[in-house]
């Protein structure tokens, strides 16, 4: 398979955990007889320091001429306490998931067997959880009129949704609960907010569609406590876009790190893969930032394109460099330091070889 990809890697730590995922993509180009194109542009804060915008438009170009979007990480420090700051670079992943129609952002969240104890969580507690989030990426507070009084002392943030909106992105989290345990939780707010209220309302029309999926419903507050009292109730979340983005990472204490979350965000017409995590820049070119939820992002973008087998290939190579601590000090208290870049050779090394010795 031929496939252009286009590689944001962003700032802080993207571009040291994008580069591992890159040359696992490339291993298994050469494995299995595929060739990956890449093309790099820039997003964020990188961006606005070479262009004064956090999503310049050729950026923007490259990722609508490509077969899918690799994205790193965002952000830096320098704009986070600046409230007057005008552009932020995180306006720039907002805008490239606005503009590429990307609406459904999905991440898998299960607790590695080899990594239970990793988890401040107990064992009994997490062992065997396994979620999909399917969190709305284009609506909601993110994305309603921002608003602030001249004085400066007054502001708002509109949270808004549209009927189509909620019914795209609940057709895929149904269809996704039919292929996995059949069940569906809507995490709202519906006993403030009135457009929770309204993804109730929709979600229950059309899960007479899917019959054979148990829906229930949960308030996010609830919700959030759930999540670490009990998170194998779970199998399809489906959640407007700000609970979402507090419930993965919430979510993310089960695997035992962030740096193990990927995610999928996909539109009608584009698609994106990138890791949960934000830019993490007291790690930035250390050689100690988590490569894997790039890595899994990367096995994601596989799957989206039928590479099963090639994505089989990377999980099981991840799932080995766990089993063996071929991870970096998130995951690892040993004094045996594992570097990011040491972490990609596991897995790149893994697929060589590994497929190699079956042929
Ligand atoms: C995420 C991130 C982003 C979000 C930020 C960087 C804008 O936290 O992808 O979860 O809030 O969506
Ligand atoms: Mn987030």
């Amino acid at each position: 398979m031929n496939l252009n990809i286009a590689v944001l890697a962003g700032d802080g730590i993207g571009p040291e955990v994008t580069a591992q995922s890159i040359k696992v993509l490339n291993a298994i180009a050469s494995q299995f007889n595929h060739k990956f194109v890449f093309k790099n542009a820039v997003v964020g804060a990188i961006a606005i320091d070479q262009t004064g915008n956090p999503l310049p438009d050729e950026t923007l170009e490259i990722c609508k001429t490509t077969d899918a979007i690799l994205f790193g990480a965002i952000g830096d420090p320098k704009y986070d306490n600046d409230p007057s700051a005008k552009v932020r670079p995180e306006q720039g992943l907002l805008k490239l998931r606005k503009e590429l129609g990307l609406f459904a952002n999905i991440r898998p969240v299960k607790a590695y067997e080899t990594l239970i104890e990793n988890s401040p969580l107990k064992r009994n507690i997490i062992e065997k959880t396994d979620i999909s989030i399917y969190r709305e990426l284009t609506g909601g507070i993110y994305f309603g009129k921002k608003q602030t009084s001249e004085d400066g002392n007054t502001a708002s943030d509109l949270c808004e949704y549209s009927r189509f909106e909620i019914e795209r992105i609940t057709h895929l989290a149904f269809k996704a609960a039919q292929n996995r345990r059949k069940k569906l939780t809507l995490v709202d707010k519906a006993n403030v907010l009135e457009s929770s209220r309204l993804w109730r309302k929709v979600v229950t029309e059309i899960s007479q569609q899917y019959e054979d999926v148990a829906l229930d419903f949960l308030f996010v507050d609830n919700a959030a406590m759930q999540m670490i009292l009990n998170p194998k109730q779970f199998d399809v979340i489906l959640t407007e876009n700000m609970f979402g983005d507090i419930i993965s990472d919430e979510a993310s204490v089960i695997g035992g790190s962030i740096g193990l979350l990927a995610s999928a965000s996909i539109g009608e017409k584009y698609v994106m893969f990138e890791p949960i995590h934000g830019s993490y820049p007291q790690a930035k070119g250390k050689g100690i930032a988590n490569p894997l939820a790039s890595i899994l992002s990367a096995a994601l973008l596989l799957e989206h394109f039928g590479l099963y087998d090639e994505a089989i290939v990377i999980n099981k190579a991840v799932e080995d460099s766990l089993k063996y601590e071929i991870t970096t000090e998130d995951l690892n208290k040993s004094e045996n330091k594992i570097s990011t870049d040491n972490v990609g050779d596991f897995i790149t090394d893994y697929i060589y070889n590994r497929l190699d010795s079956d042929m």
